[in-house]
């Protein structure tokens, strides 16, 4: 008999229906020795938390999140709430015995990270695991860029060139937990940094050794307050008062960087760059090729093979839909069928559900130490912009 794993959701916002949707997902499209069972999701409003879990297919809803942590029928808890709840969410939920798994960035400041990375530490030893939701790693192009550089395909590489370009931060948009720093820790930075360092940690399989020149900007520094529920991330839909509020996080923050393996490398993550609205692009060039990746194209990964005649060297596009290409098609569609956002998220449950169970994930997952280094570079390339000076990744601990 397939054993089940008690699933507690914390929030049901944007997140919280990604999540639930692929907990729903991915018992129907792998087959796990562990399924997921959707216990409990906790929400703030009592009558949207218990539409939320009917909607979803969840077993109950509460408006008390640490409730869940003496349920024994939950064994994973997973936090889609605002960053800076991260911490004490997941670090109550790994002291109570249950593993967890939380949305990125880890936590809104290095000091709260630490503090679940050590948490995670401490219950590692009692087997349990605990994971950060960097969904992108699972495009499957993402996967197919990791694989090719871990064949040698790209040689030595010279340039990481990462951007996550967004634009649904224009003045209209009003002042959501987004923008204010006790909430968010950081603005772009976080929200969207946080996924390209990853992205190119991962892909590469290289670290950050040194982080400088980095710039942030603040353009719109103050937003009408919200007033009322909005609809997701650019608050749409929101009813606006007419009071302002102050912004107190970044519209975007640039910076570059140094790599172990001697590559150089800038990362680019704004709110407000017209036009874009997400392109979450990495380009990589090596000595004997390149590749390029942008989600707004999230199925498809470009390739320049430098090693063959130079007559015939061009950008291909690869579609990454087969089973040479894609990690998880056989758990999807015929090859050749495209996926989309959501799938990312049912792929990582299904790794979840995989270590769960003894198992390996298909394609490694980032663990609290993971993405502790990513919340280090993070913090790397603000103490940049602020002291205006390279910081070495050996300054910040
Ligand atoms: N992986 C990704 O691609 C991605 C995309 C968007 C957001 N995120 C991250 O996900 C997190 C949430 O973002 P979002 O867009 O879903 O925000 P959101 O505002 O839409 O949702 C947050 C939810 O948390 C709930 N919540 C807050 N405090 C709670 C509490 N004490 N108990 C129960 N529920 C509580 C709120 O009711 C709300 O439903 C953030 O950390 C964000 O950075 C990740």
């Amino acid at each position: 008999m397939t054993k089940s794993i008690g699933v507690g959701l914390i929030g049901n916002g944007f997140m919280g229906r990604a999540h639930a949707n692929a907990w729903g997902a991915v018992n129907r499209f792998f087959t796990v020795k562990r399924h997921a069972r959707m216990k409990t999701v906790a929400g703030l409003s009592e009558k949207r938390v218990g539409e939320f879990a009917a909607r979803w297919g969840f077993d109950e809803s509460t408006i008390d999140w640490r409730s869940m942590l003496e349920d024994d029928e939950i064994g994973l808890i997973d936090v889609t709430t605002e960053n800076n709840k991260h911490a004490e969410m997941s670090v109550a939920a790994l002291e109570s015995g249950r593993n967890v798994c939380c949305e990125k960035p880890m936590a809104g400041t290095l000091e709260e990270a630490r503090a679940m990375r050590n948490a995670a530490r401490k219950a590692s030893r009692r087997g349990l695991h605990a994971w950060v939701w960097f969904n992108y790693r699972r495009c499957p192009a993402v996967a197919f860029a990791h694989q090719l550089v871990k064949r040698g395909k790209l040689g030595r590489i010279f340039h990481v060139r990462a951007q996550y370009l967004q634009d649904w931060g224009g003045p209209d948009t009003p002042l959501l937990w987004r923008f204010i720093g006790k909430h968010a820790g950081s603005g772009a930075h976080g929200d969207l940094n946080a996924h390209i360092i990853d992205m190119a940690r991962f892909v590469t399989g290289d670290e950050l050794t040194e982080v400088t020149g980095a710039i942030e900007e603040t353009f719109i520094k103050e937003r009408r307050l919200v007033e009322g529920v909005g609809g997701p991330i650019s608050g749409k839909g929101a009813s606006r008062g007419k009071r302002m509020g102050r912004s107190t996080v970044d519209d975007c923050l640039m910076f570059m960087g140094r790599m172990k393996q001697g590559a150089v490398a800038s990362f680019e993550a704004t709110r407000l760059a017209t036009g874009n609205q997400n392109a979450n692009r990495l380009e990589i060039n090596g000595e004997k090729g390149s590749l390029r990746f942008d989600f707004e194209r999230m199925n498809a990964l470009e390739w320049w093979d430098n090693t063959i005649d130079p007559g015939l060297r061009g950008w291909s596009r690869i579609m990454c839909t087969d089973a040479d290409t894609h990690p998880y098609v056989e758990n999807y569609w015929p090859a050749a069928h495209l996926i989309g956002y959501e799938h990312c998220f049912t792929s990582m449950c299904s790794d979840i559900l995989r270590v769960l169970a003894g198992n390996k994930p298909v394609v490694p997952l980032p663990d609290f130490e993971d993405a502790y280094q990513t919340q280090r570079v993070l913090h790397a390339a603000l103490l940049s912009a602020r002291e205006k000076r390279p910081v070495k990744m050996s300054e910040v601990k």
